[in-house]
């Protein structure tokens, strides 16, 4: 294999910080990980799965950076441009963008669905590349810091960061702007898939509203590679034709559409963003202040509009929901009261007021979420809730990228030895599901596709940065 992990020998760190870990057993799930990432590594960027999702996708590609990093530096920095390669002239960052080579119904929806280079075209869609319409969560410019530190002599050799900065600008504009449909500072997503925890029950409600297309006028391609029982259900997948077909039919303009909701996830990953853009700013020779301002204002954006203190947990607020919904742009909407993830990663962030990071680590050590000893990993939704499924996608497994970001929120404000549990519980599951797309919380079973990207990626940046690291 051309890319193989050059440095592998001097950066496994886990076992070296953590007594409790064997240096060889985490060697050899070093070499592992490595090479799924060289399985999947299509020459310019890493597919999540060269199965049930054969193109380049935003989030997971940013989460593939973030590991890439620590055996190949340089193919970590051709993942991100590779992706910002298929920006939009509006600034967004496109949720897939296609591999021409691969056969159309390898995957629904394709690029004759989506359409991109005409009915995106007023949107500033690219012509070179087909892609989809939506976007993904902002992990970019965090990923692209993470990258740049890596390796700050290559990134600087191959001026990575002035390369990537003006795009990941334009695309913090693009949601800080276009996006800000409640008119309070938050960036909403228009489709499920944007805040890509897909059928999570958090959408029942906003979705009910949406009428499905009907399921025998398209064939999904997903139920070819997995169970149906651990995937969305056709249900599910007619609203999210509908909601896709109508964005595409508008030319993809925001502002209207039947699906908006201000989501927690969503946003602190837009606030850590914007902190880790103004980092590289301030690296590339600017003043940061204004977007560490920015981060701190999304950050009070997101207390104030998705924190409810009676439950402890951040909630979704969708849009569309409730007497002032659909008024042009001020819009209060209502909270969604589910218990999910993307309620708990605003740990992420730094200046999260102290009573709030108190009360939602209660709330993740409770009986909601169980990290205080009833899952090996936070699940993706409610262990209480009555939508609870261990098995089926977002709706209750436990997924390696939202237990990143935790454990890198719990060692952020000092909970260290939840995050070394975390840390410990993400090792052994990843090897042992053999980096499975999702896991049953309770028992660490996979599901899904196997040898998946993210999981692997992520899997690689545990062990090669070490517990002790600010990273
Ligand atoms: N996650 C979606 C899928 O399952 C799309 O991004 O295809």
């Amino acid at each position: 294999m051309e890319h193989t992990t050059e440095r592998s020998r001097t950066t496994v760190h886990a076992a070296q910080h953590d007594p409790r870990r064997d240096p060889v057993r985490d060697r050899a799930l070093w070499d592992r990980a490595a090479r799924v990432l060289d399985a999947n590594w299509t020459g310019a960027s890493t597919v999540p799965s060269r199965t049930l999702y054969p193109h380049q996708w935003s989030w997971d590609s940013a989460f593939v950076a973030i590991g890439l990093r620590h055996v190949s530096p340089l193919r970590a920095q051709l993942e991100l441009e590779t992706l910002l390669s298929a920006q939009w002239g509006d600034g967004r960052i496109p949720h897939i963008v296609f591999n021409p080579a691969i056969p159309l119904d390898a995957y629904f929806p394709s690029p004759d669905f989506w359409r991109s280079s005409t009915a995106g075209r007023a949107a500033g869609a690219p012509t070179a590349v087909q892609t989809s319409g939506i976007v993904q969560p902002p992990v970019h410019a965090l990923a692209a810091w993470l990258v740049h530190r890596a390796d700050p002599a290559l990134s600087r050799s191959r001026g990575f960061l002035p390369r990537v900065y003006p795009g990941l600008a334009a695309w913090h504009r693009y949601l800080l702007h276009r996006r800000d449909l409640g008119g309070a500072g938050l960036a909403s997503v228009v489709h499920p898939w944007e805040q890509g925890m897909d059928n999570s029950p958090c959408w029942d409600g906003p979705l009910s509203r949406v009428a499905p297309t009907a399921a025998r006028s398209f064939r999904r391609a997903d139920l070819e590679h997995g169970t149906a029982d651990d995937r969305p259900t056709d249900l599910d997948y007619g609203r999210y034709v509908r909601l896709a077909t109508d964005y595409r039919d508008g030319r993809y303009a925001d502002g209207d559409g039947e699906f908006a909701v201000e989501d927690p996830s969503f946003n602190a990953l837009l606030a850590a963003s914007e902190h880790a853009l103004a980092r590289i700013a301030c690296e590339l020779g600017a003043v940061g202040t204004a977007r560490h301002a920015r981060a701190e204002r999304l950050t009070a954006a997101l207390v104030d509009r998705l924190w409810d203190p009676a439950a402890g947990m951040f909630f979704c607020r969708d849009l569309r929901d409730g007497g002032d919904a659909g008024d042009g742009g001020g819009g209060k909407g209502g909270l969604v009261e589910e218990y999910a993830v993307s309620g708990l990663v605003p740990l992420i962030l730094p200046t999260l007021p102290r009573d709030v990071v108190t009360a939602l680590v209660r709330t993740a050590r409770g009986p909601h979420f169980g990290l205080g000893g009833r899952v090996r990993l936070a699940p993706s939704y409610d262990l209480l809730g009555s939508a609870f499924d261990p098995h089926r996608y977002w709706r209750g497994p436990a997924w390696f990228n939202t237990n990143w970001l935790l454990e890198r929120g719990f060692r952020l404000h000092g909970e260290h030895a939840q995050a070394a549990r975390l840390r410990a519980a993400m090792l052994d599951v990843a090897g042992a599901s053999d980096f499975a797309e999702y896991v049953d919380p309770y028992t660490g079973a996979g599901c899904g596709a196997r040898g998946f990207g993210w999981t692997a990626a992520l899997t690689l940046d545990l062990l090669g940065t070490g517990e002790a690291s600010s990273r």
